[in-house]
């Protein structure tokens, strides 16, 4: 019988999952489970991502639309202006549109998350002694400082926590997708503003990516350090500088023409899969930040700079809080098969 509680679609949810890394990090290996090659080691996930032979997925909207006769069409315009389901001149020239976009609005965007992040810690510490760290604080926090980022303004009938980058997992269940393309409508629908509806799915799609990149990081960042520490003070917790852990545990490449490694043939059109949260445990037991988290080569997070930023400022105001905790409880978005998201990090307080 297998070691591992999680099925291989979910190993990186795992308290086990280092074996599995171990291996996969000696040599690639093919896995039929997951008709893709697997990789775990850093330097060798660094070198397929500086590869321009091994190219991004195409995340295979069409398909859908085509054997169910479903239209995704929210979905396929706005994943169509993700800069990581682009390549060439395409991909370049959307790269520099959103660098240009984050730059633009940085500061604004630091400044809401600081003010937003402020107000919500002082009040809801101050008035709960249970409190769910994700949804009554840091949702609502990076949900407005990133519509911010990328110029949305919504009507106030939108008050979702979306999940719309699911839509980038290709194991993601039909009756999700539609849910997605439905939340989509709704929130395409709530934006104000004189935009054209190209330049609206654009905004939309800069949006899910940050939004989920950075919250799902900074959840697992969170959890990790606070299940260390419980029972102490946050005031007393030593945060490390950079977030320990990813939320985005692996990335996906297709080999665009035969290539031989580590002694394997990779045929033109295989998939292979970069778990990249190993480069937490690389050479130590605990888990440490990695540059690697935010990717490598031509398609390396735009959010790099500010997501590191934000972490920054959570640190500074949540060691302000002079009071003791405990994790009630913690749970993990449901139909997460690529992010590891928490969607609930339940805290009781006392003196
Ligand atoms: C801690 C938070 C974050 C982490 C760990 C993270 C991680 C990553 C990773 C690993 C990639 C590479 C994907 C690939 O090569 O297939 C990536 C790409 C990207 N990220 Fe982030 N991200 C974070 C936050 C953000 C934020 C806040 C934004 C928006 C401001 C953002 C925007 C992007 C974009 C646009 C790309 C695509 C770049 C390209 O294809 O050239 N990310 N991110």
């Amino acid at each position: 019988m297998s070691q591992f509680t999680k099925s291989i679609f979910e190993i990186h949810k795992d308290k086990n999952k280092q074996d599995f890394y171990k291996k996969n990090a000696e040599k690639i290996n093919w896995s039929k489970d997951l008709d893709a090659w697997v990789c775990a080691d850093p330097e060798k996930i660094k070198s397929i991502l500086h590869d321009k032979d091994f190219i991004v997925t195409s995340y295979e909207v069409d398909s859908f639309n085509l054997k169910l006769g479903l239209d995704f069409k929210n979905t396929k315009n706005i994943i169509g202006y993700f800069p990581l389901a682009n390549e060439g001149e395409a991909h370049l020239k959307l790269k520099k549109q959103v660098m240009a976009q984050v730059a633009k609005n940085y500061d604004l965007c630091l400044n809401i998350f600081s003010s937003q992040l402020e107000g919500l810690i002082d009040s809801i510490f101050t008035s709960y002694d249970t409190l769910d760290l994700m949804q009554d604080i840091l949702v609502p926090t990076v949900n407005e400082s990133l519509l911010a980022l990328f110029d949305i303004k919504l009507n106030g009938s939108y008050k979702k926590d979306m999940g719309f980058s699911q839509v980038l997992d290709k194991f993601v269940s039909i009756k999700r997708r539609i849910e997605i393309e439905n939340d989509l409508t709704e929130f395409l629908a709530s934006m104000e503003g004189n935009f054209s509806q190209d330049q609206r799915h654009y905004n939309v799609a800069q949006f899910v990516i940050g939004y989920d990149g950075f919250l799902s990081s900074l959840s697992n960042a969170i959890y990790f350090t606070l299940s260390n520490n419980q029972e102490k003070k946050l005031s007393a917790i030593l945060w490390q500088e950079n977030m320990p852990v990813t939320g985005i545990p692996y990335l996906a490449r297709i080999a665009s023409k035969d290539k031989i490694l580590d002694g394997e043939k990779i045929l033109k059109g295989q998939l292979i899969r970069l778990y990249l949260d190993n480069a937490a445990f690389h050479n130590s037991d605990a888990p440490h930040f990695s540059e690697l988290f935010f990717g490598y080569g031509i398609h390396k997070c735009v959010g790099t700079q500010i997501s590191k930023k934000m972490w920054e400022i959570f640190i500074k105001k949540i060691i302000t809080i002079d009071k003791k905790f405990i994790i009630k409880s913690a749970s993990y978005r449901k139909d997460d098969y690529v992010f590891l998201k928490y969607q609930n990090i339940i805290l009781e307080t006392y003196e």
